[in-house]
């Protein structure tokens, strides 16, 4: 029978000669760097199960021979682990040229260069070239829509993106298949991803650790549209963008403030820059009155007699953080396709609404204006509709373009949002902030609950068809682990 850890217990041991005293349960790997021992990892990823599939993060017990994962074992009481020597030196470097061999090794062409955590191992190991004859298949790229691109050549098949898609997320759009030289990570049938049940929530991409899975990068479009004198470009950016940017260009916190962040876009050559909180308030606010009109519709029929309460509290209206949350209702929850909220998402109110507003003040066709939002998760990239003059990026594109245009944002002055015209704003409302407080005491009076996955979002819509939830509003976020402040 297998012992269960105890962590009120505590275990004593060494690494690599320092006592240690961890609670029953602790992994060896957790174990070394409470003593600011950091032992290299692969297919190990904090916020997900232990896998042990790189076996790059190997040790010695108690001066064995055997190797153990350090990722996947706990610590035992007395025992003596040694991370680094000789022989682990060399088996690390081994499994490191192994899938070198199998890699494409163009890091300087890759969207990780400098950011990818094989690049990183090879380079702590002064790894230059493999010594094993390169054996890589032949894959190409496939821009999978204006979210995801997969470029399976890179794979190093930790299975972090399965484990991503089947656990976190419970969508299972992406799996392993075959054996042994021919394990791979494919969809089913290898069918592109729009044609199986991916929702586009970018997570597989968020925890991929070198280039194989990725957003796709759309920056070229937006500086071929900047580059075009006969086309206006426009932007919407959330104050929420600037703790991505500063991680992503590897700034101190605090050092990007919203100010600087609009004289950098606008020093890329935008000719606008909005406040995003103006088209999400106007969602929020739109998504509010449908709620409760429902409500209200509800509390009629229940009067007259028409419906039991408790039919009525089943059928909660659903919103989502982006078009993959439809997709998801779609393709899990068929029954529930007709409680999707009918409002559009911000990005979709700046790109119909605000950009017309601008082209017809400045007597342009609607087709001479780009309009790019800057969004704070990949998920929110995603749109069914193509269309090559309204476009999404994330911070991390923001953050290459501010790099490629040697910007030094930190030291930039500080500028205000573009102000839109007054017979939109007075039309909208959205200049008053009674319009905010009114929404906040709509928003508190009404039962909503917001889930940040699509495995929380199961449990409760689950029990929504059983009747056992009442609720009159379920937001779904699709977070991918971008810096959504939602
Ligand atoms: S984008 Fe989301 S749903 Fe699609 S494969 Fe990746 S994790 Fe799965
Ligand atoms: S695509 Fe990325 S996360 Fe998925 S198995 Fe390959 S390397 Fe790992
Ligand atoms: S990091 Fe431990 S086996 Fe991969």
């Amino acid at each position: 029978m297998s012992h269960k850890p105890d962590p009120s217990k505590n275990v004593n041991l060494t690494i690599d000669g320092i006592p240690v005293t961890v609670p029953e349960g602790t992994r060896i790997l957790e174990a070394a760097k409470k003593v600011n021992i950091n032992i290299p990892v692969l297919c190990e990823h904090p916020d997900l199960c232990k896998r042990a599939l790189c076996r790059i993060c190997v040790v010695e017990c108690d001066g064995r021979g055997k190797l153990v994962a350090a990722c996947a074992n706990d610590v035992w009481e007395g025992v003596n682990i040694v991370t680094i020597n000789q022989r682990l030196v060399y088996i690390r470097k081994t499994i490191i040229e192994m899938i070198l061999a199998n890699h494409p090794q163009d890091c300087l062409n890759c969207i990780r260069n400098q950011n990818c955590e094989l690049q990183s191992l090879a380079q702590k190991y002064g790894i230059v070239s493999s010594s094993f004859d390169n054996e890589m298949e032949e894959h190409q790229p496939v821009i999978e829509c204006d979210t995801i691109v997969r470029d399976m050549a890179k794979c190093v098949k930790c299975a972090r993106c399965v484990e991503a898609c089947q656990e976190v997320q419970t969508i299972r759009a992406i799996n392993t298949s075959r054996r042994s030289h021919e394990y791979e990570i494919s969809t089913p049938y290898k069918q592109p991803l729009k044609d199986v049940s991916c929702v586009f929530c970018g997570k597989c991409a968020s925890v991929c650790p070198v280039g194989a899975i990725y957003g796709h990068d759309q920056t070229a479009e937006v500086q071929k549209a900047i580059n075009d004198s006969g086309i206006k470009t426009i932007a919407q950016v959330s104050s929420a963008l600037t703790p991505a940017l500063e991680k992503e260009l590897c700034l101190a916190a605090g050092a990007v403030t919203t100010g600087k962040m609009i004289t950098a876009i606008k020093l890329l050559g935008f000719d606008k820059v909005y406040d995003a909180a103006v088209t999400a308030n106007i969602a929020n606010s739109e998504i509010i009155r449908e709620v409760q009109a429902r409500k209200n519709e509800a509390e009629r029929a229940q009067l007259q007699g028409l419906l039991s309460m408790q039919g009525l509290l089943s059928r909660p209206l659903i919103s989502g953080c982006s078009e993959g949350v439809t997709r998801f209702i779609n393709q899990f929850y068929h029954d529930l396709t007709d409680d999707l909220t009918g409002v559009k998402s911000p990005r979709y109110i700046f790109s119909n609404l605000l950009k017309k507003e601008y082209a017809d003040k400045e007597g342009l066709e609607l087709s001479n204006v780009t309009s790019v939002s800057f969004v704070p998760c990949i998920a929110q990239k995603y749109t069914e509709e193509s269309d090559k003059t309204d476009l999404a990026l994330s911070a991390a594109e923001l953050a290459r373009m501010i790099k490629l245009a040697g910007i030094v944002i930190e030291n930039l002055p500080e500028e205000q949002f573009s102000q839109m015209s007054r017979s939109l704003e007075s039309r909208l409302l959205v200049s008053n902030d009674s319009l905010n407080l009114n929404l906040q005491s709509q928003d508190n009076s009404l039962k909503k609950v917001t889930v940040r996955s699509y495995a929380q979002a199961r449990n409760i819509l689950e029990a929504i068809l059983k009747n056992e939830y009442d609720t009159q509003w379920v937001e779904i976020l699709s977070c991918s682990g971008g810096s959504c402040s939602r």
